[in-house]
């Protein structure tokens, strides 16, 4: 079973301070996975805290339909968190005000004169393949906040025309750790063989003797589009010192935006093809929430589909007992053959804000420093 527990005791909260400090802002802007739409049942409200803000997700009765709205009350600030969806509506528990979807007021029960407009923010959602999606800004400001994201969550092709089917999903949980790292993976080619050159049971942490992973791994970035870097990965097994070429298998790892949103192609030559999206949505500065939901082609053997998601899944918790207790060093010591660290974190700068924001009083000690500061030139 995949677990992301540490081996090691918590981190203290000093070495918690000292990690806050000196990460990039913690919440970059890009497309975040809030939830699967079928974990939702109707009527159901769901307060949800994450990239330094209070949501309440909220699904009508009637028609199904999912929203998004921040979580406090327009009137005095009540919790709708507390409140309870009526037909098309979700109700404050306070005074019992009701907002539809849009944001508007449908009903004060002691007063005929609603005020105009759509006090409740809302927030607009995509649903991708049975997630939930949100397009989060990091900048401040509000200006720019009703014009389209500049890219959509990708679809896949072959589950539209029904070629592939949905295989299986996973809530993997919880990583103390800062959203940079996952982008940080893709570039840093040297930690491949040392730490996740060993061959374990699929979903398991438990290593086969003799058997080892080959990685041939190349980081790009799209021409075409600028907030998308690719991480393509040619990997066979050896066993017992020979390379078993019919073992190999090719993946593309494309990331969308700031490490939010991984979406995976599997080649396996002559078997098939899978795809899987991994999302990591940031709760608090340091703690990310993992997903993964992958879908295959129907043809496909189910065992071989649960053993190459489970190849790579087993990979992670490796990974993570390095990310639960780093630091991020803005002048990091690099040799020549390491992989291209700072081409990347310029790339990156394009999901940070402007200008620092302020963060939520929860999150503000240990500030992280102003965005693009301390990354050296080319
Ligand atoms: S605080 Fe919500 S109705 Fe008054
Ligand atoms: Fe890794």
């Amino acid at each position: 079973m995949l677990s992301l527990r540490s081996r090691r005791p918590d981190n203290s909260p000093l070495l918690e301070a000292h990690r806050e400090d000196r990460y990039p802002y913690p919440y970059p802007t890009g497309w975040y996975r809030l939830a699967s739409t079928d974990s939702l049942r109707r009527g159901e409200i769901r307060y949800l805290e994450c990239l330094g803000k209070q949501f309440v997700l909220w699904r009508e009765q009637e028609s199904g339909e999912i929203h998004l709205m921040d979580a406090f009350c327009p009137h005095l600030g009540a919790n709708l968190a507390l409140g309870r969806v009526r037909g098309d509506c979700i109700e404050c528990p306070f005074h019992q005000w009701q907002f539809a979807g849009d944001g508007r007021v449908d009903h004060i029960p002691y007063s005929l004169r609603p005020p105009a407009g759509t006090p409740a923010r809302t927030h607009q959602l995509e649903d991708v393949h049975g997630q939930l999606f949100l397009y989060h800004r990091a900048d401040a400001s509000t200006d720019n906040e009703h014009e389209p994201p500049p890219y959509q969550v990708p679809r896949i092709p072959e589950v539209d025309d029904d070629r592939f089917v949905l295989r299986g999903h996973r809530d993997v949980g919880r990583i103390r750790m800062h959203i940079i790292e996952i982008a940080e993976n893709a570039v840093d080619t040297a930690h491949f063989q040392p730490l996740h050159g060993q061959f374990r049971l699929p979903w398991t942490q438990i290593p086969v003797p003799k058997i080892e992973i080959v990685h041939q791994a190349k980081w790009t970035l799209d021409e075409e589009s600028p907030w998308l870097m690719h991480f393509d990965d040619d990997v066979v097994l050896r066993i017992l010192g020979r390379e078993m070429a019919r073992t190999g298998a090719r993946v593309r790892v494309s990331y969308y935006g700031p490490g939010s949103l991984l979406f995976f192609r599997f080649t396996l030559p002559g078997r098939g093809e899978i795809a899987m999206y991994k999302t990591f949505l940031p709760i608090s500065p340091l703690e990310q929430q993992v997903d993964y939901r992958w879908f295959a082609d129907r043809r496909m053997p189910r065992l071989l589909v649960w053993y190459v998601i489970g190849n790579w899944a087993s990979q992670l918790p490796q990974d993570v007992d390095i990310w639960q207790t780093k630091t991020y060093l803005p002048r990091p010591v690099l040799c020549r053959d390491d992989g291209p660290v700072h081409q990347m974190r310029r790339w990156y700068q394009q999901f940070l804000p402007t200008t620092t924001p302020t963060l939520p009083p929860a999150d503000r000690e240990g500030e992280a420093a102003p965005s693009g500061r301390d990354v050296p030139a080319a």
